[in-house]
């Protein structure tokens, strides 16, 4: 199989391709990447030379990216490439609709051309909006985004349906929860928090830190977009969760744990705007029908993250750029 891969120089991308290449050594991977402030040539250190690897670096918004990037054949295409972060989504909401929507509907419109057989819109639980303490959101609960990103990823969503709907197009879209493991980025809060502590500088933890998130480890999303990829129904939307619900205020305190650092560092600041409260998936449909589920236990897998970044300092040094720690310093300022 000739597989594209938008956004692989990312956290879940770059997770992703290097589990593919174990999981499946006869596929070819092409990735197309923007290298952002968030994608990192470096989260594939060791697969460059790869004869099933090669990578394109371009903007999925910009059709002569595109134009080139089809100039191959291919038979999947699954879509990581966006702007991820909630927070820089308040500051700089039209990027992410650059990127997010009309990236992805540039995406369709020449995949639709060339007859991709199966194009997998990597989309999140942030669509549905938030919950309170009870209840789970299904397939088929209403999109309710509230932030700017949630918003755009929505959107992609909608695009994505009616490509399939009026186009025929082989779609198929999976809404997952919150990610944790090896080449996040450190603005996400596990590894900002790591190496916030590692530093003994305070963690800020947003409002009453009770905001609630279910935690999948990556290399679990990886897998279940591989049995949505190989197995799933085209059409269809899929929830990926790991059944891990933890308050921000828990999470940090195992983070500080496990670092053997004082609680003294949480430092509780002023809310972020829009805050949702929790979210939380009911995941029935991929486990009835795909037979997947997340294997890793989430103690375990925070363990090994930290452990992560312990041992590659250097990584997180490396990826910080200009451009994110003008965002930082303004942000931060504004919420303390
Ligand atoms: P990330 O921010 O780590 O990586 C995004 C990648 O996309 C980067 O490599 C960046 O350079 C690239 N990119 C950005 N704009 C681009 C453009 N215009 N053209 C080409 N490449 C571009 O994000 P992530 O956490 O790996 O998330 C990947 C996907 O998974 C996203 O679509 C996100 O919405 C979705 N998702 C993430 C999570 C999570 O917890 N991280 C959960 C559910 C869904
Ligand atoms: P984040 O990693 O940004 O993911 P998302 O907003 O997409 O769920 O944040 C996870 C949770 O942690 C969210 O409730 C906001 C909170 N948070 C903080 O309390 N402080 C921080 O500095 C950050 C980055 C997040």
């Amino acid at each position: 199989m000739r597989v594209i891969v938008t956004g692989g120089a990312g956290f879940i991308g770059s997770n992703f391709i290097r589990y593919i290449l174990k999981k499946k050594p006869g596929w070819d991977i092409t990735n197309i990447d923007a290298l952002t402030y968030a994608g990192n040539l470096a989260n594939l250190s060791g697969i460059e030379d790869s004869p099933k690897y090669k990578f394109i670096k371009g903007d999925i918004s910009n059709p002569e990216d595109v134009e080139r990037l089809f100039e191959s054949e291919y038979d999947y295409l699954v879509n990581f490439a966006a702007e991820t972060h909630v927070d820089r989504s308040l500051y700089e909401p039209g990027l992410f609709l650059k990127t997010n929507v009309l990236g992805t509907q540039l995406l369709l419109n020449y995949a639709l051309e060339k007859r991709i057989k199966r194009f997998i819109q990597i989309s999140t639980d942030e669509v549905y909006g938030s919950l309170e303490s009870e209840g789970y959101f299904d397939e088929s609960s209403p999109l309710s985004p509230n932030s700017p990103y949630a918003a755009s990823k929505a959107s992609a969503d909608v695009i994505c349906r009616s490509y399939s709907r009026t186009f025929d197009m082989p779609v198929i879209i999976t809404r997952c929860g919150n990610n944790y493991g090896p080449y996040q980025f450190p603005e996400k809060v596990i590894p900002f928090f790591i190496t916030k502590a590692l530093k003994d500088e305070p963690l800020p933890l947003y409002g009453d830190g009770l905001n609630v998130r279910d935690w999948i480890h990556v290399e679990d999303h990886c897998d279940a977009i591989l049995a949505v990829l190989e197995k799933g129904e085209i059409g269809e939307v899929y929830n990926i969760g790991g059944g891990n619900e933890r308050t921000n205020l828990e999470l940090t305190r195992i983070i500080l744990e496990i670092l053997g650092k004082p609680e003294s560092l949480i430092k509780f600041v002023k809310d972020r705007p829009g805050h949702d409260r929790r979210y939380a998936l009911n995941c029935d449909k991929i486990k009835a029908e795909l037979g997947w589920s997340a294997q890793m236990d989430f103690a375990d897998g925070l363990r090994k993250t930290v452990e992560w970044y312990l041992n590659n300092k250097k990584w997180c040094d490396d990826v910080i750029s200009g451009e994110y720690m003008k965002f930082y310093e303004l942000h931060y300022r504004e919420r303390s």
